[in-house]
């Protein structure tokens, strides 16, 4: 079955939340969260409106701060509330995919265990045990980390996210220890249920050089490619995570990773360029070359296919985890679903494994630095008035657009099936 549906993330919809995030939003300067999309009360609703867009799977995660509040205590209330929600989701045959870490964590996470800490492996491990002893008989779709890479970016190269640090070698290390820990919450899941699926969902972006003749602009693009598109995906296959970046950061550590995953979760939004700088410290920069959303993104549909092919050589399946846009012109959004679902069709036809694909976002949320400005919904979400839900008309274009080229689909299938006799 082709799974699609949309994506969210906990934080960013349920509201109701003491995390790393609301800890930090004053130091950081985040943009007020409130109740985010309120979702935590309104979930019920939330759930009908997926059944009424007809949509076959569900990517959500789930809040480790609701979990595990203090370092030492679980909260049953919090287990049995997403015990509900993925019950109610199988009652209306929606195929639930839940991702354990989406950038958020518990207000004691940073002080006692942080990333580029051995203790944190055991601390998520834990917290993922937790969650597969309740949950993992009855979903399929696991997700360890999303976008390993622009979090550790975010968290400690930028300074953007807590634990706001500014230092490379911390950041390597944050990652590998993220890395070692999806390898052991994939055997713990394998041994609750072997058939039970655990991948990663990776952003990729299309990395172009500004100016095609100046060499330097060239091979930063391809620096920077590898270091934020490739080196996982060759990591979990030659068991070394290596990064080159000349004199600003250095990176070559084994990796016992032995090909542990079942699948990659491919975030794709847009393409920038890059252009290089005559400064030692900071050699580079990119930029966007048509901003079109409302995020200042180019949309770029052709970066897909690419990416697509590039996945493929390393023979997983592959389900487009996330990809959408923040606009206020639905009409746009109506037209990005279409290329990309087109960009999807095409693939399948020509014979790439891609098991499904997910419009981010459900509705309207939290976007991190932007706050709730930016609307990537496939339903409205009215802030003013008490979070009232409006189906967008993109909503119901990308469901009638998905069943058509799923009948197509099956009909060649049917129609390749018969002349062969199968
Ligand atoms: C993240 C989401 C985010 C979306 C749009 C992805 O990188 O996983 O949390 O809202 O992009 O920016």
């Amino acid at each position: 079955m082709f799974l699609w549906g949309s994506a969210t993330s906990s934080f960013q919809i349920e509201g109701n939340i003491s995390n790393d995030f609301t800890d930090y939003e004053k130091l950081l300067g985040f943009p007020p969260y409130e109740d985010g999309s309120n979702h935590w009360v309104m979930w019920k609703e939330d759930i009908d409106l997926i059944k009424q867009l007809n949509h076959n799977a569900y990517r959500f995660s789930i809040e480790w701060s609701r979990i595990q509040p203090q370092i030492n205590t679980i909260s049953i209330d919090a287990l049995n509330r997403y015990d509900e929600i993925v019950d109610c989701l199988l009652e209306k045959n929606i195929e639930p995919m839940i991702t354990l870490h989406h950038f958020t964590h518990p207000r004691w996470f940073h002080g006692s265990s942080p990333w580029h800490t051995e203790d944190s492996i055991k601390r998520f491990v834990d917290y993922s045990d937790l969650i597969f002893r309740r949950l993992a008989d009855r979903v399929k779709y696991w997700i360890t980390f999303n976008e390993p890479v622009v979090w550790v970016l975010a968290a400690y190269a930028d300074a953007k996210f807590p634990p706001a640090y500014n230092d490379l070698n911390l950041m390597m290390k944050a990652l590998f220890n993220m890395m070692r820990a999806h390898v052991r919450v994939y055997d713990i899941l394998k041994s609750y249920k072997a058939e039970n699926q655990i991948g990663i969902a990776k952003h990729f972006i299309i990395f172009k050089e500004a100016r095609e003749w100046f060499f330097p602009d060239k091979t930063i693009a391809r620096k920077i490619n590898y270091f934020f598109n490739v080196m996982l995906l060759d990591a979990f296959s030659s068991n070394r995570m290596v990064v080159n970046f000349a004199l600003l950061l250095k990176f070559d550590e084994q990796i016992n990773l032995n090909n542990k995953i079942d699948f990659w979760g491919i975030n794709y939004y847009y393409r920038l360029h890059t252009k290089f700088k005559l400064s030692l410290n900071n050699p580079f920069f990119l930029y966007t070359k048509n901003p079109a959303t409302d995020t200042g993104w180019e949309i770029y549909p052709k970066g897909l296919k690419k990416i697509i092919k590039l996945v493929s050589q390393y023979n997983k399946e592959m389900i487009i985890t996330e990809n959408g846009i923040a606009s206020s012109d639905d009409l746009l959004r109506k037209k990005f679903i279409k290329k990309h679902v087109k960009i999807i069709r095409k693939q399948i036809e020509k014979g790439y494994r891609i098991k499904g694909y997910f419009y981010w976002s459900l509705l309207d949320n939290y976007e991190w630095l932007h706050g709730k400005s930016k609307r990537f919904g496939l339903v409205e979400v009215d802030y003013e008035n008490q979070f009232k839900r409006t189906i967008r008309p993109s909503a119901f274009y990308y469901t009638k657009l998905i069943e058509k080229f799923l009948t197509s689909l099956h009909h060649k299938t049917f129609k390749e099936e018969k002349s062969t006799g199968t």
